[in-house]
């Protein structure tokens, strides 16, 4: 991490001071930094049908949204081009992220780069996870309201704050960092052409979270076995539901059980699974097993961008599968590059054929 990404503070004080309590500008934390992506990079991406990009423009007090691909995206005066999971794309933008590795990086999301025209923004709002805003080129005033019941405004297509009324006004200005704990509202204006660039975190709704456990619990396998009635007598209300059927119902639901196990699975699962849209590129002329497994003894291997590891306890997950884990593979999940002779061959050998990591070049 760049020591001034926190402005000198140690990661330690900046998380008891200031993650998930109040906002923190850091003044220069990347000097020199213009954002992760040229104007015509971000078009480029914004044309492509695997990549989430959104143009938000106002006319007046009118909102209006157009989800990409954007065949050929000119920026209107007064507007800004979103492009999600830049980090996914650009070596750059996966540099940044990985640049809050003091955070876990089971919490980390993805980066999103905005280009806003004089006059951009995508309006008052307020995001429910943490965000860090790094401003790139051009200056953007921030007007920041502490959480609170926020009202919405209703009918428009964007999550816009009703009776929006900023306590703090911030000018940030190339290679700032501001820090946003969830729930304050905030408006992002372009004095000029900007670029931003957001360090999304991810923090799972207890509704997605549930509603992904009970995917997980059909895929594992759901209680078989039919009703059957041979006892049955004549109804005498047709329209009851026989009191047998209900217990049956009952019983079978019981049978439906997880332990904390199930849960970690899930979790490390559900964490590591990439987005429908992300393609792995297989290497186009891929090394021999054997040669490949006398590289790994002496060249580090290094997890592609897209690939998401990360471990629980005993087991290793990456890219939505399971495995046991183990010293080696802790450390290429710590640290994403790393010599790693002792990790089974086989299974790294997989996961280059795959796609998923790449051994370094040989100095
Ligand atoms: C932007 O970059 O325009 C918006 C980012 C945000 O408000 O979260
Ligand atoms: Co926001």
């Amino acid at each position: 991490m760049s020591d001034g990404l926190l402005g000198g503070m140690s990661a330690r004080e900046f998380l008891r001071r200031y993650w998930q309590k109040r906002p923190l500008l850091v003044r220069g934390a990347l000097p020199g930094f213009r954002g992760v992506a040229s104007r015509e990079r971000l078009l480029a991406l914004a044309a492509r049908a695997d990549v989430e990009s959104r143009l938000v423009r106002r006319r007046g007090a009118r909102w209006s949204v157009a989800h990409g691909p954007f065949a050929r995206a000119v920026l209107p005066r007064d507007s800004t081009l979103l492009v999600q999971g830049v980090n996914l794309h650009l070596a750059a933008a996966d540099r940044l992220l990985r640049a809050f590795s003091f955070l876990p990086q089971a919490r980390l999301d993805d980066v999103m780069v905005s280009w806003a025209a004089r006059g951009g923004g995508v309006g008052p709002h307020f995001d429910s996870y943490d965000v860090f805003l790094l401003q790139g080129t051009g200056r953007r005033v921030w007007r920041l309201q502490r959480p609170r019941r926020w009202q919405l405004v209703e009918g428009a297509p964007l999550k816009l704050i009703e009776g929006f009324e900023p306590d703090e006004e911030i000018l940030a200005e190339p290679g700032d960092l501001l820090y946003l704990p969830p729930g304050w509202g905030h408006d992002g204006v372009a004095l000029e052409e900007c670029v931003t660039c957001s360090v999304g975190l991810r923090a799972p709704q207890g509704e997605e979270l549930a509603s992904a456990f009970l995917d997980f619990l059909h895929d594992r396998g759901l209680p078989r076995g039919t009703y059957r009635d041979p006892g049955l007598r004549p109804a005498r209300r047709s329209g009851e539901i026989p009191r047998a059927l209900a217990d049956h119902a009952a019983r079978t639901l019981r049978r439906i059980r997880w332990r904390r196990g199930d849960v970690e699975n899930f979790l490390g699962v559900y964490l590591t699974t990439p987005k429908v849209q992300v393609v792995f590129a297989r290497p186009s002329r891929p090394l021999a097993r054997a040669a490949f497994a006398r590289r790994l003894r002496r060249t580090p291997v290094a997890l592609d961008r897209r690939t998401l590891m990360l471990t629980l306890g005993a087991r290793l997950f990456c890219n939505g599968e399971t495995y046991p884990a183990s010293r080696a593979l802790r450390a290429l999940a710590d640290r994403r590059r790393a010599l790693v002779p002792a990790a089974p061959a086989d299974l790294l050998y997989g996961w280059y054929l795959a796609g998923y990591l790449q051994l370094e070049r040989d100095p």
